[in-house]
């Protein structure tokens, strides 16, 4: 990806839509003094979305957009602009981004996903791994292209399933995962 000039660190936006535990994980790793990245903003496609807490608590730049058309998504770009941004990560981002947006981040937009993908791409990833009966599931970082959940893999983590799991239980435990696999992704990507 070769973004990295001299000692200046990654600009990134980490856009969520609920909890934002893949964002405090990245906050943190973001934090290390050896860190590539700085947080620059965080954006979501909802207001209530619990992570926008995060804004608060470490003091970052928060925004806020529907991402309903095209008006909305020029006003996404014209602020990841504003702000210098290199690299977006989704991080529990439940929208879908057009084509054209994707187009203007070229190479440049990661996403995680709760599943071994290629297998489960879309929603109810735990459920379908559990009533597959698969012996594992996971989480997936990836390069995000036009097409859901498709783009290049970056890295991924295998996480066993129990017997007695049900879709709460396997996500808590992938969920832990995620939050180491998304920082080790980062570094990879940026190494590409
Ligand atoms: C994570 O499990 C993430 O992989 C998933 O949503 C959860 C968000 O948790 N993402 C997707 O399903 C994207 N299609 P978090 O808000 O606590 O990071």
């Amino acid at each position: 990806m070769a973004l990295l000039t001299g000692s200046n660190k990654i600009h990134i936006a980490v856009f969520i839509s609920g909890t934002g535990s893949n964002l405090k994980s990245l906050i943190k790793f973001s934090k290390l003094k050896k860190s590539p990245i700085m947080i620059k903003m965080i954006i979501s496609n909802n207001y209530k979305a619990k992570g926008l807490q995060y804004a608060d608590i470490y003091k970052i730049k928060k925004k806020v957009f529907d991402f309903k058309n095209t008006l909305s998504e020029k006003k996404v770009i014209n602020e990841l602009k504003k702000n210098d941004i290199h690299l977006i990560c989704l991080a529990g981002f439940m929208k879908i981004l057009s084509k054209s947006f994707i187009k203007n981040f070229k190479g440049k937009i990661l996403n995680i996903h709760p599943s071994l993908l290629p297998k489960y791409k879309g929603l109810n990833t735990h459920e379908r791994a559990i009533n597959n009966k698969d012996k594992y599931s996971g989480c997936t970082v990836h390069f995000v292209n036009s097409k859901l959940d498709s783009g290049d893999i970056i890295n991924q983590k295998k996480v066993r399933i129990k017997k007695l799991d049900n879709p709460k239980t396997l996500a808590k435990r992938i969920l832990i995962q995620e939050h180491k696999l998304y920082p080790a992704a980062i570094i990879k990507a940026l190494s590409l």
